[in-house]
């Protein structure tokens, strides 16, 4: 028999880490874990980390600060707190961490979580903190239990992890590791649970998503455009995405499946970081704005309904005024329907950070605002353009008005549209009537659900 305890998990970074916590809480449940959302009342506490920029890894410190003292009141209640750091931070500076917060249990790196029952053994057993950020040669995916807790309509499923790109800016080769893809029939069969816990939509993961390349169930490897193919026929799933891919990677079958796959929505997000050739070199992205157009161009003939989103990086060791002037210029030739935009942050240990040509603060920022002005209007252009339109909206969740759901249109924008809560999960047709920053308004204009996309 196992003891009721109570998990609380705050995730941190990108969507594989949201998919890696939901992991983390299958992982714990058979040692009688359910998640919680308030800190306080948890046994366990788990950051999920990223460290991708300086802010983002600052964060967990931080927050480390706030749960002394709820550890604390805890033992003066005569209960424990284990307190876990995982994801990249504590790949990164796992040791840091234990230095500068000996209050943490347990330090472990995003390939060994499949081991947190061990951890939390010695964590348990022994004072002083247990770390745990080896890359082993066992995949975590063979260590997992297959039954998973349900993500709701909408859900992540990892494919892939770690990078081989090497960009000079970016620490997830560091943090993740090698490039790794899971066999096709164990992504198939997990797809197969997903949709059976009532999954409607299914976003393949990885760093590097594009880059999959899985050992195929008849032998052989398969590439991300035939394991779309094969997830369009699991029973259930209304639509398939994936994120994030390279430019680099956009091969002809990922291309054709755009094209025949009806349920891979039509949104694409395909980071470019810079539109300066001279830059894109200095960040060894191995692709020119012109091999970037051209890949869109590929796209849009196979799809021509798809639209494109981007993260871009200004303020790139040696970045000069033309070349941020050609980032602008990209972008409006593009056109792109939503994109993340950040300041170069140095990260330890990456290459770029040594440069000697850093770009001052002030700088970045005023490319920044000059650069999401440019952003935030093609979004609103974007969304303005799908008024009068009839999208499919899949129905996730209640809205905040009463008889309100909110769903995602093919182009992951909110619709809020009125409609009854027994249709959350079902894919309904919706005329856009109104459009906002960020969101848009549809009504309904068919009463039944439809099927596919
Ligand atoms: N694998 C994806 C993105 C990974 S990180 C790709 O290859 O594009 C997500 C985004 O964070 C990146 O696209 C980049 O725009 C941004 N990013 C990564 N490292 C950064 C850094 N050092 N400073 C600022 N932004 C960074
Ligand atoms: Fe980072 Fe993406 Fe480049 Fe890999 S491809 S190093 S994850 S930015
Ligand atoms: Fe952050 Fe790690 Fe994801 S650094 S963006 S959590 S891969």
């Amino acid at each position: 028999m196992t003891s009721a305890k109570k998990l609380y998990i705050k995730t941190y970074g990108c969507q594989m880490n949201v998919y890696d916590s939901a992991r983390m809480a299958d992982v714990l449940a058979p040692l009688g874990y359910s998640t919680t959302e308030s800190p306080r009342e948890a046994d366990m506490v788990i950051l999920n980390t990223c460290h991708i920029r300086e802010k983002a890894a600052e964060k967990v410190f931080s927050e480390l600060g706030r749960l002394k003292p709820l550890k604390e009141a805890t033992r003066r209640r005569g209960g424990r707190m284990i307190l876990a750091v995982a994801g990249c931070v504590a790949q990164a500076e796992g040791a840091e961490i234990l230095a500068r917060a000996p209050h943490v249990d347990i330090v472990l790196g995003p390939q060994t979580y499949h081991r947190l029952p061990e951890l939390v053994a010695t964590a348990t057993r022994r004072a002083g903190g247990v770390l745990d950020t080896e890359f082993p040669v066992e995949s975590k995916f063979d260590h997992l239990p297959d039954a998973s807790a349900p993500q709701g309509v909408s859900s992540f499923l990892t494919i892939q992890e770690g990078c081989d790109k090497f960009c000079t800016f970016c620490v997830v080769p560091y943090t993740r590791g090698a490039e790794f893809s899971r066999p096709a029939a164990e992504v198939l069969d997990e797809a197969h649970r997903q949709a059976a816990a009532g999954a409607r939509e299914i976003t393949l993961l990885g760093q590097n998503v594009n880059a999959y390349h899985g050992a195929a169930p008849g032998g052989g490897e398969w590439g991300l455009g035939r394991l779309i193919r094969a997830l369009a026929d699991v029973p259930g799933t209304a639509r398939i995405r994936y994120a994030t891919s390279h430019p680099r990677d956009v091969d002809d079958e990922l291309v054709e499946a755009h094209r025949d796959v009806t349920r891979l929505m039509p949104f694409l997000h395909l980071p470019v970081q810079s539109g300066s050739d001279r830059v894109l070199a200095a960040m060894n992205r191995r692709h020119t704005t012109a091999d970037y157009l051209g890949t869109l161009e590929r796209l849009r003939r196979a799809r021509p309904e798809i639209a494109f989103s981007s993260d871009f990086i200004v303020g790139y060791p040696g970045e000069s005024e033309r070349d941020f002037e050609a980032t602008l210029a990209l972008v409006r030739e593009v056109g792109f329907a939503q994109s993340f935009s950040f300041k170069y942050s140095a990260r330890p240990g990456t290459p770029a950070a040594t440069e000697p040509d850093q770009i001052p603060d002030e700088v970045k920022s005023a490319r920044l605002a000059r650069l999401q002005e440019l952003l935030e209007a093609q979004q609103r252009t974007f969304n303005r353009s799908q008024v009068g339109r009839t999208l499919d909206v899949l129905l996730e969740r209640p809205g905040r008005h009463p008889g309100q759901l909110v769903g995602r249109s093919p182009y992951l924008q909110p619709v809020h549209v009125l409609a009854p809560a027994r249709l959350v999960g079902a894919l309904v047709p919706a005329r856009i009537i109104g459009a906002e920053p960020n969101s848009l308004a549809g009504e309904r204009i068919e009463c039944e659900e439809r099927i596919s996309a």
